[in-house]
């Protein structure tokens, strides 16, 4: 089964079994053999195949949307292959806000939390209450509050601890009738007053629009790394150097550090080899413009982070994650 159509990067892998289960019922009968040894794809928007073949391939197909209206909020209950984009269309058209500044963002509802999408100011675990784990073992659903999520910048324990042992099939919302605009973000901070949550989606589209290139055009993955948390100290130091560095502060001190930047210094804005390169709009973007294998994608990522490494002595995370035949790679042994 070809998977060319479900990965972002365009690769024409294969799986030799994919399952599309569209209840609980059907995710219940996969074995837990099969199960466990399986990756869950949602929209494949995040994911880098790095061999020819892929495991054994879960891509649920659970849908809905359930919305409660309180006197001060909405709870939405969203299923896990509902498209992100279009459920954060559905909100604002239904007088929902929040989730504006995480429109356009490619992939599906029940990732959202895997990595807890950002963008813009805010990360969608601001709105979370709660998600719905179905347990391979256990072959029942358990509910997670946000707390036991462990959420953290493009993390959560779903990336972590729980890896491999079950499927997101819920995502539970909380989007308070009281809405405050998230607008001091680099671009947003120039909407004119009254700020609406229509003016913020737009704003937001037309600046991903810019910077960030559409996949079906130029196949990519979004942010290959994740922006660097240094300590004060190192930052300083670097600081020195570079005045005209951007940086992040964090409230526990640490400092977050532009990746895209980095690379751009580094001298690989625009660079290309094998059919792969660096975005010329963005450096955080790595597109496959003509390769057929994910490991010429690998190759340019270990490539930047060693370039980044010598100039700046900062080892660059992947924020994508990095599949072989047997299952996901730690970044470091995928490059070698
Ligand atoms: N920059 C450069 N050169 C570049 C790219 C960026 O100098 O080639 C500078 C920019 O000028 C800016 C700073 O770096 O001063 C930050 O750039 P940008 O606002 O484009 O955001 P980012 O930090 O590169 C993060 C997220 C994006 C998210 C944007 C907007 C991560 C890993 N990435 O990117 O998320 O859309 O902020 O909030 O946190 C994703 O995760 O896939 C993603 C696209």
């Amino acid at each position: 089964f070809s998977l060319q159509a479900f990965n972002s990067f365009n690769l024409p892998v294969v799986t030799a079994e994919i399952f599309f289960p569209s209840t609980i019922k059907e995710l219940a009968e996969i074995s837990i053999e099969k199960a466990s040894s399986s990756y869950i794809l949602g929209d494949g928007t995040n994911t880098l195949f790095c061999q020819d073949k892929a495991p054994i391939i879960i891509k649920p197909n659970l849908m809905g949307i359930e919305v409660i209206e309180n006197d001060d909020n909405f709870q939405v209950k969203v299923a896990c292959a509902q498209n992100w984009h279009e459920f954060v269309l559905f909100c604002i058209n239904s007088g929902i806000y929040g989730l504006e500044n995480l429109a356009l963002i490619p992939g599906s509802v029940g990732a959202a939390p895997v990595q807890n999408i950002g963008a813009y100011g805010i990360e969608v675990s601001d709105f979370i209450v709660g998600v719905t784990w179905f347990d391979f073992a256990q072959k029942k659903q358990v509910d997670f509050t946000n707390a036991e999520c462990q959420f953290g910048y493009r993390d959560s324990i779903f990336k972590q601890a729980l890896n491999g042992t079950g499927i997101i099939t819920h995502v539970h919302f909380l989007l308070p009738k009281a809405w405050q605009a998230v607008d001091n973000y680099q671009g947003l901070n120039e909407l004119v007053s009254p700020v609406t949550p229509q003016a913020i989606m737009a704003k937001v589209i037309q600046l991903r629009q810019a910077k960030l290139p559409e996949p079906k055009q130029l196949p990519n993955a979004g942010s290959f790394f994740k922006n660097p948390i240094v300590s004060k100290d190192v930052f300083n130091e670097l600081n020195q150097q570079y005045s005209n560095m951007p940086f992040y502060l964090h409230d526990n001190g640490d400092v977050k550090l532009a990746a895209g930047w980095l690379i751009e210094q580094a001298g690989l804005k625009g660079f290309r080899r094998d059919g792969v390169g660096v975005h010329e709009n963005q450096a955080l973007v790595i597109i496959n413009y003509e390769s057929k294998q994910g490991e010429n994608i690998v190759a340019l990522s270990v490539h930047i982070q060693k370039k980044v490494k010598e100039k700046f002595n900062i080892q660059l995370v992947p924020e994508v994650r990095f599949i072989g035949e047997d299952g996901e790679l730690s970044p470091t042994s995928a490059g070698g």
